[in-house]
């Protein structure tokens, strides 16, 4: 059988919304726990409310292919999400680590729609572009939020500890 551009975008498709699930999992442990950092868990929460529109978007992606998200993937990912979080928030630093982790989290994104974005035309779901560029937008957006702000995370997280220990 022949791998054709429609089979690879299927599966970018899938691990997108696994992905997406396990972003979701990992700010939903993670804005629990920023009560000291009010300016990263409200961001943390907008991007959460996002992200639920990312996976709408991405089901329609799929069911326009005629598929379904894969919930045993998504059921993997979660999980891995949460044993992250839990490990970061056992840490001293976690609020340093989970600036990081969402960095690169972000980054991770970002690269997987630039992926789907390249393939959804061969794969013939041309229709699909304005969705993942939606997607893509946002996640554009929040890395440049992290980027802009591990700074005054870390300032924030020095205060925090200094104010501890006094
Ligand atoms: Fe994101």
């Amino acid at each position: 059988m022949t791998t054709t551009a429609r089979d690879v975008y299927v599966v970018g498709l899938r691990n997108a919304h696994a992905m997406e699930v396990q972003a979701r999992e990992l700010m939903e442990r993670q804005s629990e726990r920023l009560g000291d950092y009010p300016d990263v868990q409200a961001k943390v929460k907008e991007h959460l409310a996002e992200t639920n529109e990312q996976l709408k978007r991405l089901e329609q992606c799929l069911e326009a292919c005629g598929e379904t998200s894969s919930t045993l993937k998504d059921t993997v990912q979660s999980a891995m999400a949460n044993s992250m979080a839990m490990a970061n928030a056992m840490a001293g630093d976690e609020i340093l680590k989970n600036t990081f982790a969402n960095s690169a989290f972000e980054h991770f994104e970002i690269a997987a729609y630039k992926s789907l974005l390249t393939l959804c035309g061969s794969a013939g779901q041309e229709k699909a572009r304005a969705l993942l560029e939606a997607n893509l937008e946002e996640e554009e957006r929040m890395a440049a939020w992290i980027d802009a702000h591990v700074g005054k995370v870390t300032q924030d997280y020095l205060a925090v500890e200094q104010r501890k220990a006094a």
